[in-house]
């Protein structure tokens, strides 16, 4: 090896080195789809050579990687269970209020489980360069803050408004209201609509920050981790990665530290279907019907007419129905093939599925678009039911709702969708607009990890409103400076004709005497 050869070799390999950032990844929902989003990210970070620690209730498997350190907090999906946390937020919508206490409770529980998890509190010691934290539950705020370090927050779907609030994004409740109101028409919304999506954003912002963010600030206080308020946390965000689409969501005016990495991070590589599906695919000459509710959505959240009524409609169509459910169906027909878990990416690749049944989450979704399969959506909670609104308004699909779902219903909508060919042609056209994309969504997270790591934050991107005071950010002053002027300049105005109509009538009054010729006639 040739002297310069060797300084390069060194040279490159201290670089590389020195690129090696410490990567902490904090995703705690115990949902499926939260988690595989982001198993992509950590998978490459850790590729490129960063030292990176995943807190995850999913952790990815067989990771051989010697640098990617996961700490699986399992014990999450437990806790949700035993709170029925699913049950309970697919409750009655009219009950908003009992969801918000709930929601409070789990946010503070939460933040306990993080804190006593013993692999967690090993890590107290160590530095880290940078932090990837899940923007929805509030509880990950406390330990972010004892590390003292830039930060990004993520979202498998649109992100809580209080870090769009946070990052200084605009959140105009009539052109983006939140997602988990359970909206009609998103793009159009009813008056009853907009006066609800108005108080829940400002009551959603306020209640966190002053109804929830001090008792999770005595929680964190007393847990032995270094404390920053954790308003100062969460104002401290560098940058939101959020999974948002124009095909599903509302166009959001962003700054440049929002970056959408919406179309399909958690795409897989194809594999090779189990033989007995492809067989049970391949046969089907008259097509598939794929029917799952997602990971979330277990068999005990279904009412027993629910489960007749789909039983009931697949053994009146012609057509075979792959079904995922983590239950027996009893009364399942021939044509139906029931499974716990299916590779469901692979099935939607394949060109005898012509209609994708689905509760409505965003992954399930990007799924069945890349691939052109128009849907038919039963949503449950947060997200799902705007999604399947949305997708029923773009054309390409129908909604039932779960509470009246009956099998006449189910086969009829299943009839329309599979025999009107104007589904299809929408899902094919939705699907070529989803997969025209600029640059893979994973390349833009690495590429803009590696920025926010490069430059230990990234305060030249934030938004000049952020602490700025309401009154300033609404004009008031000056909108309240230009009202008086424009009425002090009407008063002049006014006083300025009306003296000029008094000197005019006192003219005319001196010159013609037209007044007292007139009492005269009248006197006459
Ligand atoms: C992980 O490894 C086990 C045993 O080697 C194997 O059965 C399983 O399919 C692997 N899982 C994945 C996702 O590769
Ligand atoms: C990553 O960081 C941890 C904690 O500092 C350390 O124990 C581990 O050896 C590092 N791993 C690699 C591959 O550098
Ligand atoms: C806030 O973020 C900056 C980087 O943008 C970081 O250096 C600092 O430590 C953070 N402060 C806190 C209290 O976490």
């Amino acid at each position: 090896m040739r002297f310069y050869e060797y300084i390069l070799l060194c040279l490159s390999s201290w670089i590389c080195n020195s690129n090696g950032a410490k990567i902490l990844g904090i995703i705690p929902t115990a949902s499926y789809s939260h988690q595989i989003t982001f198993h992509p990210l950590w998978r490459e970070l850790a590729a490129r050579g960063h030292n990176v620690t995943v807190i995850t209730t999913d952790p990815l498997a067989n990771s051989t990687a010697p640098n990617l350190r996961q700490i699986d907090i399992g014990e999450v999906h437990e806790f949700f269970q035993r709170v029925r946390f699913y049950e309970i937020i697919s409750g009655d919508p009219t009950y908003f209020w009992n969801i918000a206490l709930f929601l409070r409770q789990v946010t503070l529980d939460l933040a306990r489980i993080l804190i006593n998890n013993e692999e967690i509190a090993k890590l107290k010691g160590e530095s880290f360069d940078l932090i990837i934290g899940e923007a929805h539950f509030p509880s990950i705020l406390g330990l972010i803050g004892h590390f003292r370090c830039p930060w990004i927050g993520v979202s498998s779907m649109e992100s809580g408004i209080q870090y769009n609030v946070a990052i200084g994004n605009p959140t105009h409740p009539i052109l983006n209201p939140d997602y988990n109101l359970p909206l009609e028409n998103l793009e159009d919304l009813s008056f009853t609509e907009r006066v609800a999506s108005l108080v829940y954003r400002v009551g959603l912002v306020y209640t966190i920050n002053v109804y929830l963010f001090p008792t999770l600030d005595g929680i964190y206080k007393e847990s032995g981790l270094r404390h920053v308020p954790l308003i100062q946390v969460q104002n401290n965000i560098s940058m939101l990665f959020v999974t948002t689409h124009p095909i599903f969501h509302n166009l959001r005016p962003v700054f440049p530290n929002t970056i959408s990495i919406g179309t399909g991070m958690h795409f897989q590589q194809s594999k090779p279907l189990p033989n007995d599906l492809q067989k049970f695919l391949d046969e089907a000459e008259r097509g598939v019907i794929y029917f799952s509710l997602g990971s979330n959505v277990k068999a005990n959240l279904l009412t027993e007419s629910f489960k007749k009524a789909i039983t009931g409609a697949f053994a009146e169509i012609p057509y075979k129905v792959l079904l995922k459910m983590d239950d027996v169906l009893v009364d399942a027909s021939e044509n139906v093939l029931v499974r716990k878990w299916m590779p469901q990416q692979d099935i939607l690749r394949h060109k005898n599925v012509k209609l994708f049944i689905t509760q409505g989450g965003l992954q399930s979704l990007q799924e069945s678009v890349v691939n052109g399969i128009p849907l038919i959506g039963i949503p449950f909670f947060g997200d799902q039911i705007t999604n399947v609104n949305k997708m029923v308004k773009k054309g390409y699909g129908l909604k039932i709702n779960r509470r009246t779902i009956t099998k006449d219903i189910l086969v009829s909508a299943i009839k329309e969708v599979m025999d009107n060919p104007k589904y299809r042609e929408t899902a094919e056209l939705m699907g070529e607009i989803f997969r025209d994309e600029e640059i893979p969504s994973l390349q833009r997270a690495v590429y803009w990890t590696e920025y926010v790591i490069r430059h230990k934050g990234a305060k030249h991107l934030r938004s000049p409103s952020l602490g700025m005071p309401a009154w300033k950010f609404y004009m008031l002053d000056v909108l309240g400076f230009l009202f008086v002027t424009c009425l002090l300049v009407l008063m002049v105005f006014y006083y300025c004709v009306k003296m000029f109509c008094r000197l005019v009538r006192r003219l005319c009054c001196n010159g013609g005497r037209p007044r007292s010729n007139r009492s005269k006639i009248k006197r006459n």
